[in-house]
């Protein structure tokens, strides 16, 4: 074999697993399908507050909210008077989130992103959408679950 028969074969074969080598790393998903950090993911999110005890009971006023840490869920009570959950975690770096009631959005403090109050991104740094959860109100007892 020819010394440039030798350089093209070995060259096209480096090639090839240069190739291989970044479909294996270049298509795994980096989390941005839309869900947010769970905690524990082997347990799905499932608990239950009395709105009428304090400090849930804030969820009683039109913009009010509480961040359940243990679940890293964020309830709130939108300026319409609907009862919401989503994940607290903000799928930029993972700051807690807040909801600000005069704007009807969720609030990131850590670089000022904003999501509606279904979860999408209204304006970045952050790029996916916020996970969430189902509630469930009976009488003063609200469930959120997944
Ligand atoms: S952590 Fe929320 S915008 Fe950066």
């Amino acid at each position: 074999m020819e010394r440039k028969d030798f350089i093209e074969k070995v060259g096209m074969g480096g090639a090839a697993l240069l190739v291989m080598g970044c479909f294996g790393s270049c298509t795994k998903s980096d989390g941005g399908g839309g869900s947010s950090p769970n905690p524990n993911p082997s347990k799905p999110v499932d608990f239950t507050i009395n709105i009428s005890n304090s400090p849930f009971n804030v969820l009683q006023n039109n913009g009010g909210f509480y961040v359940d840490t243990a679940n890293n869920v964020i309830i709130a009570k939108t300026t319409s008077g609907m009862l919401i959950a989503v994940s607290s975690l903000c799928t930029h770096q993972s700051v807690t989130l807040e909801f600000q009631g005069n704007n009807n959005r969720f609030y990131c403090p850590g670089h000022g992103s904003n999501f509606s109050t279904a979860g999408t991104v209204l304006n970045g740094p952050a790029a996916s959408p916020l996970k969430v959860f189902k509630t469930a109100l009976s009488g003063s007892l609200l469930r959120i679950y997944e």
